[in-house]
């Protein structure tokens, strides 16, 4: 079950050939995926030979073979972790009870916009990061991207896959559809804001892998703890692959910083114009752009009270990060869960019952982990000897979604003024200026082992190949 089958036209590990009407539903829906990849995918890149990895079977120790592939012809297909035999749902009122293996019809409609949302976010990052390629940094940075960009047009493999074999004709349409909307588009745009931002530059991307990715992993983590059996099951093989966004995301930035450092010790400065003239993101820049990525990436669990959360939750199908390691009841019906409030101008905490703040107490576990990176790229900064310390911003900074939105609130945590926000917005978040300065860095360094000055190379290359390895080969 675990090993992949490549010989057919759609590769998988779940035996399609057995269910013809599926098999056929879905060989329609490829070329429509192909033709999107072709339109919204990797801008120019169709006719380059890659080094991608490619799923070989869903075994921790060989899923990955590495070779040189022509992105259209990435083997896009659908893989599950195994089942696992006799498992029981394990929080909410159903607890104890046997994992569905098909969708009960009082939650489909649920369990529909669950799949959908999450789905709707992958075709997203690939648009948003599809001009990326012709401004990349290095080989190595360019087939990373594209890297994230198979990956992400698997992941709608992944929630397709469900859509079609357990929604029926809804499911079919809303298959369709998510080829449809358009990243930023005004009449029809994806689902959640985030995704309908830009990506307009190399750093910001490195923030989204980074923070935005990581809303990925705590979302299928809530999703692969899911009573519906073959959602866990999918998500769990998502969440192999988004290690890897989140690496290449923690490693650029650290990179991008790396060699801001070795600037400021060269010059022997810490003047934001110097540093500038010599081509390379000052911290303060980078700070500005953790704040934002952050708070917008944080909006995307959504409000801090949430009726839906707790439906979601009760009726068991979506779980919080890590359930199975809890020590609770997995019910939570007298539990209550601290939240912010705004109360004369200040935040104060109040506590409500919790299965009402699931969103929040997933946003708190997302920030927890976020953080770690950071104190990461602090020690690179400490490495250096430079007296600069990154913070992620306090989670009531910036927000348009729940009970702070709105509430201008300073990195720090303090409640502001208006007049307060906006004499001091463009220390706290990317200015124009700061985005046509880091625009302006951003040129195109293809030649094997070649970096562009303003980031670092990497310790190591991909799959133990040499830094200067040919990653990508332009022909
Ligand atoms: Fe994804
Ligand atoms: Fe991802």
């Amino acid at each position: 079950m675990s090993s992949i089958n490549y010989s057919e036209k759609i590769p998988n590990n779940v035996n399609l050939s057995e269910d013809r009407t599926l098999q056929r539903a879905l060989e329609q829906w490829q070329p429509n995926y192909l033709q999107w990849w072709g339109d919204m995918g990797p801008d120019g890149s169709q006719n380059f030979d890659v080094y991608l990895r490619t799923a070989v079977s869903v075994d921790p120790q060989g899923w990955a073979q590495f070779g040189h592939v022509k992105m259209p012809d990435y083997r896009w297909g659908i893989f599950l972790n195994p089942g696992e035999a006799d498992r029981k749902i394990h929080f909410g009122d159903h607890k104890g009870e046997a994992a569905w293996q098909d969708v009960p019809g009082e939650h489909r409609a649920n369990l529909r916009r669950i799949i959908v949302t999450q789905g709707d976010t992958e075709p997203a990052s690939v648009e948003q990061q599809r001009h990326l390629g012709l401004t990349c940094p290095s080989q190595y940075d360019l087939r990373n991207l594209f890297q994230v960009n198979v990956e992400e047009g698997r992941h709608l493999w992944a929630m397709v896959y469900l859509l079609h074999k357990y929604f029926g004709r809804d499911g079919r349409e809303e298959a369709e559809a998510l080829l449809e909307r358009r990243s930023g588009n005004e009449d029809n745009p994806r689902i959640l804001q985030a995704f309908n931002e830009k990506t307009p530059d190399w750093l910001s991307f490195f923030m989204f892998t980074y923070f935005t990715d990581r809303d990925g992993k705590f979302q299928l983590c809530a999703l692969a703890e899911s009573s519906f059996d073959p959602l866990a099951r999918t998500t769990k093989f998502m969440l192999t692959e988004e290690a890897h966004h989140m690496f290449v995301g923690e490693s650029g930035v650290g990179r991008v910083i790396s060699r801001t450092c070795a600037a400021m010790n060269e010059l022997k400065t810490d003047n934001v114009n110097k540093l500038r003239a010599a081509g390379v993101i000052d911290l303060a820049t980078i700070q500005r752009y953790i704040n934002f990525h952050f708070s917008v990436t944080i909006d995307l669990f959504g409000a801090d009270q949430s009726s839906n959360a707790a439906a979601f939750y009760s009726s068991g199908l979506k779980g919080r990060y890590e359930e199975g390691k809890r020590t609770d009841d997995h019910v939570l019906k007298g539990n209550t869960y601290k939240i912010l409030d705004v109360v004369n101008g200040q935040l104060v905490e109040k506590d409500v019952p919790m299965l009402n703040a699931l969103n929040e107490v997933l946003r708190d576990d997302y920030i927890k982990d976020s953080v770690g990176g950071v104190d990461r790229w602090n020690r690179l900064i400490e490495k250096a000897g430079i007296p600069f310390k990154l913070t992620v911003p306090h989670k009531a900074f910036h927000r348009s979604i729940g009970t702070l939105a709105g509430v201008k609130v300073a990195p720090d945590g303090r409640v502001v003024s208006e007049q307060e926000w906006n004499a001091k917005v463009d220390e706290w978040l990317p200015s124009s200026a700061d985005r046509a300065y880091v625009a302006s860095l951003m040129g195109r360094v293809v030649e094997p082992g070649k970096f562009a000055n303003w980031i670092a190379p990497p310790v190591m290359g991909i799959n133990r190949q040499p830094v200067d390895f040919d990653y990508v080969r332009f022909n």
